[in-house]
């Protein structure tokens, strides 16, 4: 917790007043979003203490703090990743952080693949729940009250209120958005034909390696999360094709920019509340 407390108020310093209450999480190729913030404070990871250092290459690796469509935001461009070799503490130290600046909010995004066919490469998916496939949990260990309960209720762990929101401002922006459940594996390897079929079985729409432990983590911390997968290509045996992470980044610079006019629609208009 001291730790938490520590990067928070380092950064917290630097925003002399502005006061961030959503936060972003942006995922592979995403990190353009961040670009697009007014009047930005950008903070290298590597200079907060405490916090975990970017590996990947294409993950910037800083918080960028200012204004999306006449908000305060703070958005972490660059996130960690479990198949990196960080800890789950690692991972999710982040959205502790955002929570002790003020953030009550989070809109997490991530790459994803497609596991229901009637998906298509380029879709954005709103998050209606998730599956845990990493075979572990970032809560495990004592519990810290002053970060949360010891049995966090996930029963909305993406809030009913932004899904409804999420849904009307793509309606208001004309654009197609999928609904689905994420499943959380830990990667890096891609999953196998049995795998996937495996998961549609259990219920999963998309599949991705991030974003469960974060979303844990803010539902203990009590803040409310959107969740946004932009499907980047079909999960294996789905096409008579390999999968790639150039394929993944390709489809992400093309639908760069429906992503980033649902982002900052769905921060513009973001009820306070
Ligand atoms: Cl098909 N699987 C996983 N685990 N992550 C992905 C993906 C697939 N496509 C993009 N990210």
């Amino acid at each position: 917790m001291t730790n938490v407390k520590d990067a928070a108020s380092f950064i917290s310093e630097k925003l002399k007043g502005k006061q961030p209450t959503i936060g972003l999480v942006l995922g592979s190729g995403l990190g353009v979003l961040a670009d697009e913030i007014q009047e930005a404070t950008e903070i290298p990871y590597h200079e907060i203490p405490h916090f975990p250092q970017s590996t990947v290459a294409g993950h910037k690796g800083q918080l960028v703090i200012g204004t999306l469509a006449g908000k305060a935001v703070i958005a972490m461009q660059g996130r960690f990743h479990f198949y990196e070799g960080y800890t789950m503490e690692q991972v999710t130290f982040p959205i502790r952080v955002m929570k002790e600046i003020g953030v009550e909010k989070v809109v997490v995004t991530n790459a994803a693949g497609g596991i229901n066919e009637s998906f298509e490469p380029g879709d954005l998916m709103l998050i209606h729940d998730h599956i845990n496939m990493m075979g572990t949990n970032p809560l495990i260990g004592p519990n810290n009250e002053e970060l949360g309960p010891r049995f966090p209720d996930m029963s909305e762990a993406y809030s009913k209120q932004l899904l409804a929101h999420g849904e009307k401002c793509a309606e208001k922006l004309g654009l197609k958005l999928q609904k689905g459940v994420y499943v959380g594996n830990t990667g890096p390897s891609y999953e196998t034909g049995a795998e996937i079929r495996m998961l549609r079985a259990l219920g999963g729409d998309a599949v991705g390696m991030s974003t469960v432990p974060e979303v844990i983590v803010a539902n203990h911390a009590g803040l409310k999360v959107l969740g946004i997968s932009c499907i980047s290509n079909m999960a294996a045996g789905i096409l008579d094709q390999p999968l790639s992470h150039d394929e993944v980044i390709e489809t992400t610079e093309k639908v760069k920019q429906n992503f980033l006019d649902f982002v900052k629609e769905i921060v513009k208009t973001l009820p306070e509340t």
